[in-house]
């Protein structure tokens, strides 16, 4: 594998070499659909409406296993694997926000889109709607390659603006949420117990949950501090040349919380490291709020040591359907493929997903993401006349924001940030994220742009509760 002279430099990405689990042919129960993806002409779609063509009805290439019970095949942990596990891991609860949703609440703490998803009121009638969900085609499991929502995502991350080269669906990946792929990874690059990954705090929190989770260390290099944010590159670079076995480096752009886009600069640099042979993983969770353009998905045409990361959780207002994307050379691509569940994307999600990601849901995003950055510019405004209120952290570039809340001597404040952030939730039913013990970022709150009616609640009730808390 080699990489341009143009863009990469030498190359020094052997994956052949940072890959040294052999993908694992995974058993399967005898009456489940067992090696689904070989089976299946790649592109074909199981619709009731779609006949079978003498083409498709090519013989798998690989043979079903025997009608063994599962424990009795060769590569099934042993039972004494299974009675000595390894150490559980110690876990944290990184997942749920502490206020849950009691239908009043307003919910500005995940970074959801309160806008609502891309999809238009007619999606519920199915007559030419443009969603294609076959409800009575769901006793059929789904398309495991999801080829045409592939070639929807590479249409849309196609720019060109970064390399003359097109994306096409052999290197991507979808999974359920960009989580699975963050995991996904881990389990393909990582031996337990041995190899570590990269962060730099602020950052989010998944890549170390999911590293604990798959007993994997991490090593952390935090960013610059605010307002840049930006990536502490000499200290990566020395990191990768002189720390073992660090074989994944997870950035994030824009980042959480820091809502800064990256310099591309400074990946390029890490990508072209002159003797670390591992992978970037770029999380692009929140690029369509950032400036257009600003997707490096395409770069991984040209960097075969490179994984962007993109979910329609955020701008697309998807959360709740759990769709991800891992753009990717297409040898890590066909790696993530292999290792995942063979149906991990439903139906209803491939559905949806290709609505939002259409002209119509593309047009419908766009529009509310117009409201965002409207409300967005609102809260930068307001929120410094509110006494108490200290400096945005970071950047705007995102549909978050980072303020700092001060002690009564004007001192940005952990103890007087997580009053506000009590009081806000446990009395005005507004819940936003306290971030005041993340790395550089002391006295913080993290808060989710929201519709216009929740902007207003969230800057009355911050004024209420910082007069509260400051006594003044
Ligand atoms: C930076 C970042 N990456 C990934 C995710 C997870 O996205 P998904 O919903 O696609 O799993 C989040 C969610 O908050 C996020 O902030």
């Amino acid at each position: 594998m080699t990489r341009p002279s143009g863009v990469g430099g030498a190359p020094v990405f052997k994956m052949e070499e940072l890959r040294e689990l052999q993908p694992i042919e995974h058993p399967q129960p005898a009456d489940h659909q067992s090696n689904p993806q070989p089976i299946l002409p790649k592109g074909y779609h199981r619709r009731r409406n779609v006949p079978l063509q003498p083409r498709d009805l090519r013989p798998p290439q690989h043979s079903r296993p025997s009608a063994v019970p599962l424990c009795e095949r060769a590569s099934c942990p042993s039972p004494a694997l299974i009675s000595a596990p390894r150490k559980p891991p110690k876990l944290t609860n990184a997942l749920h926000s502490d206020y849950k949703d009691d239908g009043t609440n307003i919910l500005l703490d995940a970074n959801e889109n309160a806008f609502g998803p891309s999809l238009g009121p007619d999606v519920t009638t199915a007559a030419g709607s443009g969603l294609d969900v076959d409800f009575l085609g769901l006793h059929r499991y789904p398309d495991p390659h999801q080829g045409d929502l592939k070639q929807q995502l590479c249409n849309l991350r196609n720019t060109h603006a970064h390399t003359p080269k097109t994306l096409t669906p052999d290197n991507l990946f979808v999974g359920v949420g960009s989580d699975e792929a963050i995991d996904a990874l881990l389990r393909c690059f990582c031996v337990p117990g041995r190899d570590r990954i990269l962060t730099c705090p602020p950052t989010y929190g998944m890549y170390g949950v999911s590293a604990q989770v798959n007993d994997v260390a991490t090593v952390k290099v935090p960013l610059l501090p605010a307002p840049t944010f930006s990536l502490d590159v000499p200290k990566i670079l020395d990191a990768l040349s002189n720390e073992e076995n660090i074989k994944l480096v997870y950035v994030c752009s824009p980042g959480n919380p820091t809502g800064s886009v990256l310099a591309k600069a400074d990946v390029q640099q890490i990508l072209n490291h002159p003797t670390w042979n591992g992978v970037v993983v770029l999380d692009e969770a929140y690029i369509d709020f950032a400036p257009e353009d600003a997707s490096l998905a395409e770069w991984v045409t040209e960097f075969p040591n490179l994984v962007v990361m993109q979910t329609l959780s955020k701008a697309f207002g998807l959360a709740g359907i759990r769709l991800g994307a891992a753009f990717s050379s297409p040898p890590i691509a066909g790696l993530l493929n292999s290792l995942k569940a063979p149906y991990n994307i439903s139906s209803p999600t491939s559905a949806l997903a290709s609505y939002a990601v259409s002209d119509k849901g593309l047009a419908i995003m766009r529009d509310n993401l117009a409201k965002i950055i409207s409300q967005r510019d609102r809260i930068l405004a307001e929120l410094p006349k509110i006494p108490g209120v200290g400096r945005l952290r970071g950047g705007t570039e995102s549909n978050f924001l980072l303020f700092e809340m001060l002690d009564a001597a004007g001192n940005p404040d952990n103890t007087t940030a997580l009053a506000v952030y009590e009081k806000l939730a446990e009395t005005k039913g507004v819940v936003v994220r306290f971030r005041g013990k993340e790395h550089g970022c002391l006295g913080c709150l993290r808060i989710t742009v929201g519709t216009e009616i929740e902007v207003t609640r969230f800057l009355e009730s911050l004024r209420t509760s910082l007069n509260e808390v400051r006594g003044s």
